[in-house]
């Protein structure tokens, strides 16, 4: 592995015990897009790139739920929220570039604060949409910049230290979803404009 590719997944490993503190501003987006997905208690969920497994806070009971990411350290994290919130998981260690999965396994996907952290995102569109029911959903929060503008100058200036430490801060999901077999369904900003909540659906 290169010494790039493994920093991308030491950070991760390095913020899991402050992860929740960090990421608390990001509530009311998070609890948000899982509205727009709407799971409910018979759907087959996989949470994609599940960090310390904020989101099972938000999923209904009786859901069968699969969360993977590609740091153990998380995925065991999330195993023990599961545990916690007497949630029936079953966490993975694995790629969301190439998911352990066979086509159509999913009802509904949650893609959150990852397409702007992972290398590669128009792989990971892929392989949801490969493992995504044909009548199935997905959410998407991210910071995204809006379609039909450039990046400001601030974004692009703190870019290579934002994408070092955390994320891409001049990404949009236009781009990113052309190209595969989803389509935007819905699309909102939040948290002052910087971050977005979009579902995805099957072409
Ligand atoms: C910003 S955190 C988001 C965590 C969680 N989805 C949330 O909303 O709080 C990004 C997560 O993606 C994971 N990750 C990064 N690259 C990945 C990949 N290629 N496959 C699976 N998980 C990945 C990291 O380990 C980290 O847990």
């Amino acid at each position: 592995m290169s010494l790039t590719g493994w920093w991308r997944r030491a950070r991760w490993r390095l913020y899991a015990p402050v992860y929740d503190r960090l990421a608390s501003p990001f509530e009311r987006g998070r609890r948000r897009a899982v509205e727009r997905l709407s799971p409910t208690p018979g759907d087959r969920i996989l949470l994609v790139g599940c960090g310390t497994g904020l989101d099972l806070e938000h999923m209904p009971d009786g859901a069968s739920i699969t969360a993977i990411d590609v740091v153990p350290e998380n995925a065991r994290r999330t195993a023990e929220r599961a545990e916690a919130l007497d949630l029936d998981v079953e966490t993975r260690v694995a790629d969301a570039e190439d998911l352990p999965f066979a086509d159509a396994s999913f009802d509904a996907v949650a893609l959150h604060l990852l397409l702007a952290v992972v290398p590669d995102p128009e792989a990971v569109l892929a392989e949801t949409a490969r493992v995504l029911a044909s009548d199935g959903r997905v959410s998407v929060f991210d910071k995204f910049v809006p379609e039909g503008t450039t990046p400001s100058l601030g974004r692009r200036a703190v870019n290579p230290v934002a994408r070092l430490l955390f994320s891409d801060v001049t990404r949009k999901l236009e781009p990113m979803v052309a190209g595969t077999p989803l389509t935007v369904g819905t699309r909102e900003w939040v948290l002052g404009g910087f971050y977005s909540v979009a579902t995805l659906e099957p072409a």
